[in-house]
Order: structure tokens, then sequence, then C-alpha cells
């Protein structure tokens, strides 16, 4: 039988992965169960660490989380090399955000002075200055912004990087599926069990599953967040022998849809993302790969001649105010962390500080605090017991 750990994490995506590696910096002993760790969405997200750009007009306390969520990333990345050797490939980088017609650039206004207002750093630019920032724009761009705190990072290398990081630090990664969580006789948590009939004893579980967070069974009802799957295609390109002429990416407004080409330092550019609400439906459908090339071809003409290296589709956890998940359960000693939806990488760092922090001291610190993991729960307020 498996040794009991001080805590296990039901999901191996880029949170429970994350999680599992600052709790055991902490000193904590830790298991992450999954058939594919770090192979759910995050593998198939772009990286884009962009904390306005990706919320809603007045979402401001939202905007306020994610800025705090992205000043947590450069200490975290350089926590994460320093321990493993990798180079996540995260890049304080900026992102040129442009508009191909007038009410494209009109919107980029309203993103400019909710930068201005949220009292961030961001610029209005001419047709000019963007192609002197992205020489590959196309001539037809209306104009622009440079937003200087939206960063990224290689989603992929990032995932290899924190796998390595959390077998140098002794997490015990098992790749099974996690199917139910076992409870004691007093109703707390005690494990999980897997596919296979494996139990997992453990101090404390984290549901960590992403979108299959509720799909976890031998709970009560009412006690796990409701998250639902938001489809999202991206499609990777390579520039093969061309120069790759993407130094920042680009968030582009196209005809009223969003759009964003994301580089890579090896010569491809990630392109994403639609977002779709089909349930639980993983199939690359030929008339998003097609819009998703339309609209970057009209702001990049010569991705033409690049390569199509991948089509792909993944999905978000979304949750009813896109806001995550992240704390206590009314099952003592059972925690969740989910419903990232758009911003899974940008919180990452601060969900990960977090969940060791209320693993160690039974406290969510600010600002996650704000967002208690049942408040959209119709049972009473969790305890705190980790
Ligand atoms: N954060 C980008 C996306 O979810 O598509």
């Amino acid at each position: 039988m498996a040794r009991t750990t001080d805590v296990v994490f039901a999901g191996g995506g880029v949170i429970g992965l994350a999680g599992a590696w600052e709790a055991a910096q902490r000193g904590l002993s830790v298991r992450v169960v999954d058939p594919a760790p770090g192979r759910g969405a995050a593998w198939v997200a772009a990286g884009m660490l962009a904390p306005v750009t990706e919320v809603s007009f007045g979402e401001d306390e939202l905007a306020h989380l994610f800025a705090a969520a992205a000043a947590r990333w450069p200490g975290f990345a350089s926590r994460l090399e320093a321990a493993t050797g990798w180079d996540t490939g995260f890049r304080a980088c900026g992102s040129v955000a442009v508009a191909l017609d007038a009410s494209d650039r009109a919107e980029i206004d309203q993103i400019l002075e909710f930068h201005h207002r949220l009292g961030l750093d961001a610029s209005r630019l001419t047709p000019s200055e963007c192609r002197a920032l992205v020489p590959a724009l196309s001539p037809s761009v209306r104009g622009g912004a440079m937003m200087p705190g939206d960063h990224q990072v290689d989603n992929r290398a990032f995932l290899l990087a924190l796998i390595d990081g959390c077998v140098r630090a002794g997490v015990e990664l098992n790749r099974d599926r996690v199917v139910s969580v076992s409870l004691d006789h007093a109703g707390s948590a005690a494990g999980v069990v897997t596919d296979g009939g494996e139990i997992f004893l453990a101090g404390s579980v984290v549901l960590a599953a992403g979108v299959d967070t509720p799909r976890v069974g031998g709970l009560p009802e009412g006690v796990v967040p409701p998250v639902r799957p938001v489809k999202g295609h991206v499609v990777r390109l390579h520039a093969g022998a061309r120069e790759a002429a993407f130094p920042h990416p680009v968030r582009g407004l196209v005809h009223g849809r969003h759009c964003y080409l994301v580089p890579r330092a090896d010569g491809s550019v990630v392109v994403g993302a639609t977002s779709e609400e089909r349930g639980y439906d993983t199939t690359v459908q030929a008339g998003a790969v097609h819009s998703l090339l339309d609209d970057a071809r009209l702001l990049v003409p010569a991705l033409d001649e690049w390569e199509l290296v991948e089509c792909i589709a993944g999905l978000r956890p979304g949750s009813p105010d896109n806001a995550p998940f992240v704390g206590p359960t009314a099952v003592p000693r059972l925690a969740v962390a989910t419903g990232h939806y758009r911003n899974g990488f940008l919180l990452t760092p601060l969900t990960a500080e977090s969940l060791a922090a209320y693993l160690a001291t039974g406290t969510v610190p600010p600002p996650l605090d704000a967002f208690p993991a049942d408040r959209h729960l119709p049972a009473a307020r969790a305890g705190s017991e980790p």
C-alpha cells in the first residue's frame, strides 16, 4: 500500500502541479494523482499572462486580483528555474494590441481607459508604431496599444519544469485517474480512490482536476463548486527558415472578434483561441480552425507561408463569475483549486502560494480570500481546517 502523505492532489494540471511543488517547498509530503500530468487544458494553452485584457469591462475586482497574480510571476518563475535548471519561457515582454477597423480601435481605446483606471501602464499606438514594434503586421492595421504589463510563459516548458520540480522535491506522481474522495467515519476527507481501485490516503485532499473536478465522486451534494467546460481551439504555426518577426505577443481585434498570436523562442507562434460552450467535447473542428487562421492571417499576412504544425482544443474550467475557486470546502480536510477559466497560467503562482499557505496554516491569504470557494454553493460557509 502506498504511503500516506500530508496532502494528495487529485489532478496534475498546471494548478495541481504548481500547488504540489509549492507545498513540497514548505516541507509537506505530497502526492499528485493524474493519468497524464500536464497534458490537460494547460498543454493546449498559449501561456498569455494578461491581467487586464482577459477581463470584461466592469470586472474591476477581478482585474485587481489578476494584477496581484501577475506580480507573483517573476519570483515564481525564477524560483522554479533555479530549482530545476529549466528555462520556462517566462518573458516580461509586454504585448501589442492591434485593431483592424474603426470599431476595433474604439474597443482598444476602452481597454486603454480600463488600464488607466486601474493605475496600470498602457499607451496608444499609431498604425506605424504598431508595425515598428511588430514588423510582420498587415498595413491594414488601424492602430493599437502597447500593454507593458502583459507577459507570456511557454506553457509546455513551464509544465515540464513543474513536473521536474515536483520530482526533485520528492512529490509522488501517480499516473491514475481519481474517481472519488474517500471519507472517514467522521465525514472528513481521508484520501482519494483511483479507477484501478487504489486508495491514496492523505492528511488533506485538494481537488485540482480542472473541468473534471465536479465529476469526482464520493462527496455529498453542494460541496464542489460549479465549473463548466469552455472549449478553446488553438493552432500552432512555425516560421521554418523564414524570419520569425514576433518580438511581442499580439492581441488582435478583427472586426469585433478577438485573437492572439504568441511568439515562441523556437520560431513558432501560438494562435488562439475560440471560446465555445460545447460540454466535454475536445474534437478539433474545421470551422474553428478556419476562423482562427483567417483572423490571424488578416493581422499577419505572412502566416500564409508558415507551416501549420498543430491544431488542438482544450477545456477551460469556467466559473459563474469568472473568478477561481481556491480554498476549503464544507468537508473537513478537503480543498479545491479550480475555475481558473481563461487565466490558469496567470493565476498559477498566486494559487500555488495561497494553497501552500492554506495547507500550512488553515487560512487562505489575501487576495484570494475575497473569493471563497463556496461562494456559489447554497450550503453554509466551509470550515477552514486543512
Ligand atoms: N487566456 C487565453 C484563453 O483562455 O484563451
